[in-house]
């Protein structure tokens, strides 16, 4: 089938044409592939058969590789003995066991499928635990839910009731001085924070804290103010560390919240904390009031389950983590070197993060550009790159898919400062990338 028909019959059967927004057609240039047909490594081929090396690896949930096969052999095995059960399958004690031992502290978990499910978790069970109905993260951390609690607080809010706006808060991650504002304000009413590990946005800030020195100064005001500290470490975990930031830099949050990654993009989702509050989930304290935590028809699927203990052992027995930071770091110093080469610096610049460069497009004045990053983007693809603006360096991505990422790279910088020079970037208004959360289509 024709790319073009293809979207076309997607859009007639699925609003959004892509059951998640970020996937979606105004989030490409117009040379993006329509479709994917299949996977391999880190190389991907649309519906046309074309080849192109993948960059975003299922929305950062594929970190070992597609169609994997020592995950794939496991979780094939698994699915012939049944996939769900009316009791508690064996492998949900095995599973929990297993990412359980990846933390110091005495946790206890609850997986469900998607990473919405538990971060959503996450927040009732902080009410529930504080008896208060308020909570807060931080304006410029993207995405924390597909769920009301979030997308209200977002420019597209349009079908959730007004209650919710004066019950999520948003503040600004840079600053720890916005944010004791905000805790002597409403520290009465406040539940839980929610935030990633990581700021983002501290590419263009000058602020003086180190992001980690910042979640722990956040973590020691909630834990004086009866306040439930969440780290969502859905983008971060397995990729900075094992299982997370939360290893690398010794953080102690109340709850923790993982997905994407932790099962090489099988369905899995998990919400870990402290024994004290995720009890309040237990059916053991006979009298108690009940809190109905997650409770998912396929959250104990077994060969998800299968797929992510074996995601573990993978992990511990191929020093994944190490290899996949030394990709990334290779990438971004290569980068830059290409980047300062075509004296691009003032409008392309890459994060510091290792397990998941980011690179932003800003024009003269410092602000960032759709514009400029979808002329990229498009450069990009006609290199055989489905690239969106960031790499998540996978297992599978291995020295020559490296040198391939850098050339198509290189490529594109060149075209792009051809441009730049004749002051005219070929690229028409209509095809500018949009933000996912814009309150008009
Ligand atoms: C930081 C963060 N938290 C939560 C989620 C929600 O995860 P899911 O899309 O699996 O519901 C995402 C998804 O992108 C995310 O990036």
């Amino acid at each position: 089938m024709k790319d073009s028909k293809f979207s076309e019959l997607l859009h007639n059967s699925i609003p959004g044409g892509s059951h998640t927004y970020s996937k979606g057609d105004d989030q490409f240039p117009d040379n993006a592939p329509r479709g994917i047909k299949k996977g391999k490594g880190a190389w991907i081929w649309d519906i046309e058969g074309n080849k192109y090396l993948d960059c975003s690896m299922g929305l950062g949930s594929v970190t070992l590789g597609h169609a994997f096969k020592p995950i794939v052999n496991k979780v094939v095995k698994e699915m012939e003995s049944g996939i769900n059960f009316q009791r508690p399958s064996y492998i949900e004690l095995e599973a929990a066991e297993k990412f359980l031992s990846l933390f110091d502290e005495d946790y206890m978990i609850k997986f469900s499928k998607n990473g919405s499910n538990s971060t959503t978790a996450a927040i009732k069970l902080a009410r529930a635990y504080t008896g208060k109905n308020k909570i807060a993260f931080p304006e410029d951390h993207p995405f924390f839910s597909f769920d009301d609690w979030f997308i209200s607080s977002k420019e597209c809010s349009k079908g959730i009731p007004k209650v919710y706006d004066s019950l999520s808060i948003k503040f600004k991650s840079c600053d720890i001085n916005s944010f004791k504002e905000l805790i002597l304000k409403e520290k009465d009413q406040l539940a839980c924070i929610i935030m990633e590990p990581q700021k983002f946005s501290c590419g263009n800030c000058n602020c003086s804290l180190s992001p980690f020195e910042y979640v722990k100064k956040v973590i020691k005001i909630c834990n004086e103010n009866n306040i439930v500290f969440i780290l969502d470490e859905m983008v971060s975990g397995f990729k900075i560390e094992l299982p997370g930031a939360v290893k690398k830099y010794d953080l102690k949050p109340d709850l923790i919240t993982y997905g994407k990654g932790i099962a090489n993009g099988f369905s899995c989702s998990s919400l870990v904390g402290k024994r004290e509050i995720m009890n309040l989930g237990s059916i053991l304290t006979i009298g108690a009031e009940k809190v109905f935590l997650t409770s998912t028809t396929h959250g104990g699927e077994t060969h998800s389950l299968r797929a992510l203990i074996s995601t573990i052992d993978f992990y511990t027995e191929n020093n994944v983590i190490e290899k996949i930071n030394e990709k990334g770091n290779r990438i971004i110093n290569s980068s830059r070197t290409l980047i300062a080469k075509y004296n691009l610096q003032k409008l392309i610049t890459v994060s510091n993060t290792t397990w998941t460069p980011i690179w932003f497009f800003n024009n003269y004045k410092s602000h960032h550009s759709l514009k400029l990053k979808t002329v990229f983007l498009k450069e990009m693809i006609s290199n055989k790159i489905l690239f969106q603006g960031a790499i998540v360096p996978s297992f599978s991505h291995g020295d020559s898919e490296i040198e391939y990422f850098l050339n198509g790279f290189e490529k594109s910088l060149h075209t792009f400062s051809e441009m730049v020079k004749r002051d005219h970037f070929e690229i028409d208004e209509n095809e500018v990338i949009k933000p996912v959360f814009r309150k008009y289509v």
